[in-house]
C-alpha cells in the first residue's frame, strides 16, 4: 500500500508582528523568515515524521523550487512526482502575533499549474488500495478525486482553505474527510455543531469525518460512530500548520491500525507540539516526541458547546 499527498508547497515568509496590520497601517515586523510550508507539502512531512513512506505530487518553480524540494528530500519525502514549472512557486505571506494567532495571504503561483497530463501520470503510479491525500490549494482537485475513485484509491480530503468550488466537488467519493469549524459550518451552511454532525452525517454516510473545532477538540464521526477528543493545552507561539500536522498524524495513526480514539489523541498531541514552535513544516514533531508527549500529558475533556 503507498501513499500519494497531492498538494501545494508554498514559500512561506513569516513576518512576526505586536498584532496584524490594521487597514491603513504601517507596521515594522519584529522578525522576518523564510521557511517551507503550504498544507501539502505540511501534510506530507507530517506523515513523514509519523513514520510513513509518502509521495508528495505537485509543482513547483524552476527558479525557486529547489528551496521546497530539499526541505522534502531532508524529511524522506519522495519527489519524483514533482514537476519544475515556469512560473515562480507558490508563497504565503503570513503574519504571526504576539499571541501566537495567524493570519495568511496565499499567491498559488505553480501550485496551479497542473495538467491533466501530469495528474494522469502521477496517478498511473498508484493503484488500488493506495491513499491519495488532497488539500485545496491546487488546481484539478475534483479531476485528481474523479481519476483516484476510479482506480479505487483511498481518497483523504481536507478542503483547506475552504472555496465555493468544494460545495461541487463530489464528496461522497472521500473516504476521510477533516474540517475544521470554519469549513464545517461553510459546507453545510449551520452553526450549531449537532446540526452540523446530523447534516454531514446524513449527506456522506460512507465517508469518515474528522472535524477539528480548536479548544474545543476534535470530533470523528462515522454512520453511528462518534468518537471525540480534547485537547492538549499547551502554551501557542504560532498555529500555522497545526491542522496539516493533526491529518498527517491521524492518517498515520489510522495506517497503523491504531483505534480511532487513539488516532484522535495522537494527532491532537502531535498538533500541539507544533503551535509550541514557529514555522510550518519545521514545527512538526516527529512519532516518538508525540509518543514521549503522550505518555507525561492528558488531553483536556472533550468541551462540548452548541456552537462552533
Ligand atoms: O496550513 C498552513 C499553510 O497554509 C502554510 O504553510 C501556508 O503555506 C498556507 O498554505
Amino acid at each position: 500500500m503507498k501513499v500519494l499527498c497531492f498538494g501545494s508547497a508554498n514559500i512561506d515568509y513569516l513576518y512576526e508582528l505586536e498584532h496584524f496590520v490594521l487597514p491603513g497601517e504601517t507596521i515594522s515586523s519584529k522578525n522576518l523568515t523564510k521557511n517551507s510550508g503550504g498544507k501539502g507539502l505540511n501534510q506530507s512531512i507530517a506523515l513523514a515524521q509519523a513514520g510513513v513512506s509518502v509521495e508528495h505530487a505537485g509543482c513547483v518553480g524552476r527558479d525557486d523550487g529547489d528551496f521546497l524540494l530539499s526541505t522534502l528530500h531532508s524529511y524522506a519525502v519522495g519527489t519524483k512526482h514533482i514537476l519544475k514549472v515556469d512560473c515562480p512557486s507558490g508563497h504565503a505571506i503570513i503574519q504571526v502575533t504576539s499571541q501566537g494567532e495567524n493570519s495568511i495571504i496565499l499567491y498559488t503561483g505553480a501550485n496551479h499549474m497542473l495538467s491533466e497530463e501530469q495528474i494522469d501520470t502521477v496517478l498511473s503510479d498508484f493503484s488500488s488500495g493506495d491513499f491519495c491525500i488532497l488539500q485545496n490549494e491546487i488546481n484539478g482537485i475534483e479531476s485528481i478525486l474523479r481519476k483516484a475513485a476510479k482506480k479505487n484509491l483511498r481518497i483523504v480530503l481536507n478542503p483547506s482553505p475552504f472555496s465555493p468550488e468544494i460545495l461541487n466537488l463530489p464528496l461522497e467519493l472521500v473516504e476521510y474527510l477533516f474540517l475544521n469549524e470554519v469549513e464545517a459550518s461553510q459546507l453545510t451552511g449551520l452553526d450549531s455543531l449537532s446540526a452540523i454532525e446530523s447534516d454531514l452525517c446524513r449527506r456522506f454516510p460512507h465517508t469518515k469525518i474528522v472535524l477539528t473545532l480548536g479548544k474545543q477538540g476534535s470530533v470523528f464521526l462515522h454512520g453511528s460512530v462518534r468518537e471525540v477528543c480534547g485537547i492538549f493545552d499547551v502554551p501557542t507561539v504560532d498555529t500555522t500548520a497545526a491542522g496539516d500536522t493533526f491529518t498527517g498524524f491521524f492518517i498515520a495513526s489510522v495506517l497503523r491500525e491504531k483505534p480511532i480514539s487513539h488516532c484522535l489523541q495522537v494527532a491532537s498531541a502531535a498538533a500541539a507540539l507544533a503551535v509550541c514552535k514557529k514555522g510550518a513544516a519545521q514545527s512538526i514533531p516527529t512519532w516518538n516526541e508525540v509518543e514521549m508527549f503522550c505518555l507525561h500529558h492528558q488531553p483536556t475533556a472533550f468541551a462540548s458547546q452548541e456552537s462552533i
